[in-house]
């Protein structure tokens, strides 16, 4: 199996693996539990929350462990949106590529008639800026904005925008999900009041992950109870977050992978341009994207079908962002890029991870062609 697919997932890391399967060995108790089998999960909880703290460069701040990304974008926007103390009516800018999970807050609370505004993005998935700094002109309560793009690997300029949406007085949440290891983290120094984290795109295990707060930032929970400081309650999923803090606390090799990956990657285009003309969406100056992405299109291809044929040869891809790669609708990333449809249900994405070698990239250059040639042509007409 070729995986080129580490923006939807990454394999667990043997170091995860190790330290999930040493703490299930040991019976662990409930982390609220005043005995000492209690006490002792507590420790161990307390420790993994101290190494993902440390590991995005969060000191001072506090991790409250989530389900996932998904989960802790919904608690850092109910959190500030539903929060009494916040003034009402509230009001949101985001942008117009965020994550479905962000998508699925915007039109929840549209539907509740609160004033979202998504802003826009030039063609190769860059803010608008201009129109960002428009947005800030009303009154806002929260700006929410990511660090890294899933389906195109850009990094939108945090630290500014967040400055930005501070000398608006705004409170700015960053969805910093497929950051770790792909950019240098460092939260504080980025000046955002919420970030949000997932474990499994760095090699930790699906099913958890965290919403970061700022020193003195406020939240109403989304889920009530005594746990995570009031902030998310439930029993903490205790195998999940030693599996994030085993993986996080690998983050810097996964960041000294990169310049590798970016060459692979580089190698990868350029494989792909010389077989035939091939467009490339997302295409920005190197410093303004992550290196391990490359998200293309061939004329008269649908990538989803593509994306099959690929999968028949064993090799992992995704068209568009995973969550939505079951549903046939063409990328709300590409179609913000000014796309057509047409051209938005082309897009395939690669993404490459820190297992990936030049012989997979050999392979997946040397099969294109022919897999083309199949997934061309009858179809469509359907479109
Ligand atoms: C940018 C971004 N945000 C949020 C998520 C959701 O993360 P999770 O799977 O942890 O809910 C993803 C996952 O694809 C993502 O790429």
């Amino acid at each position: 199996m070729i995986d080129l697919d580490a923006n939807a997932t990454t394999p667990l890391s043997p170091q995860a693996r190790a330290a999930i399967t040493a703490a299930m060995a040991q019976e662990l108790g409930n982390p609220s539990s005043l005995h000492a089998r209690g006490q002792a999960a507590r420790a161990l909880l307390e420790q993994a929350r101290k190494t993902v703290l440390t590991a995005v460069g969060g000191a001072g701040g506090k991790i409250v462990f989530t389900s996932g990304a998904t989960e802790a974008n919904a608690l850092a926007w109910h959190g500030v949106l539903t929060a009494p103390w916040t003034p009402k009516p509230v009001r949101v800018v985001t942008s117009a590529i965020e994550h479905p999970s962000i998508g699925a807050l915007v039109k929840a609370l549209r539907l509740r008639g609160v004033e979202v505004v998504e802003v826009p993005v030039n063609s190769a998935g860059q803010l608008d800026v201009a129109a960002y700094a428009a947005a800030l002109q009303q009154p806002t309560t929260l700006v929410s904005l990511m660090a890294v793009q899933n389906e195109l690997g850009g990094i939108f300029p945090i630290a500014e925008l967040a400055a930005r949406a501070h000398a608006a007085g705004a409170i700015f949440h960053c969805d910093a999900t497929q950051a770790p290891g792909r950019i240098a983290l460092d939260l504080n120094a980025l000046g955002v009041d919420l970030a949000s984290l997932s474990a499994h795109k760095a090699g930790g295990p699906s099913g958890i992950g965290a919403l970061w707060l700022r020193r003195g930032q406020r939240l109403q929970p989304l889920v009530a109870g005594h746990q995570e400081d009031g902030l998310r309650g439930g029993t903490e999923n205790l195998l999940g977050a030693i599996g994030m803090a085993a993986a996080f606390a690998l983050l810097p090799e996964r960041l000294a992978a990169m310049p590798r990956l970016r060459q692979l990657r580089d190698q990868l285009w350029q494989g792909l341009q010389a077989a035939g003309p091939v467009a490339r969406n997302g295409d920005v100056a190197p410093d303004l994207e992550t290196g391990h992405v490359l998200n293309v299109a061939w004329a008269g291809v649908d990538g989803a079908r593509l994306v099959r044929a690929l999968d028949l040869e064993h090799v992992c891809v995704s068209s568009g962002a995973a969550c939505a790669s079951g549903t046939q609708e063409p990328s709300h990333v590409l179609l913000a890029c000014g796309q057509t449809p047409m051209q938005a249900r082309g897009g395939l994405r690669f993404s490459l991870g820190p297992q990936t070698t030049l012989a997979e990239i050999d392979h997946v250059v040397q099969l294109l062609p022919s897999l083309l040639a199949r997934v061309r042509g009858p179809h469509l007409r359907q479109l």
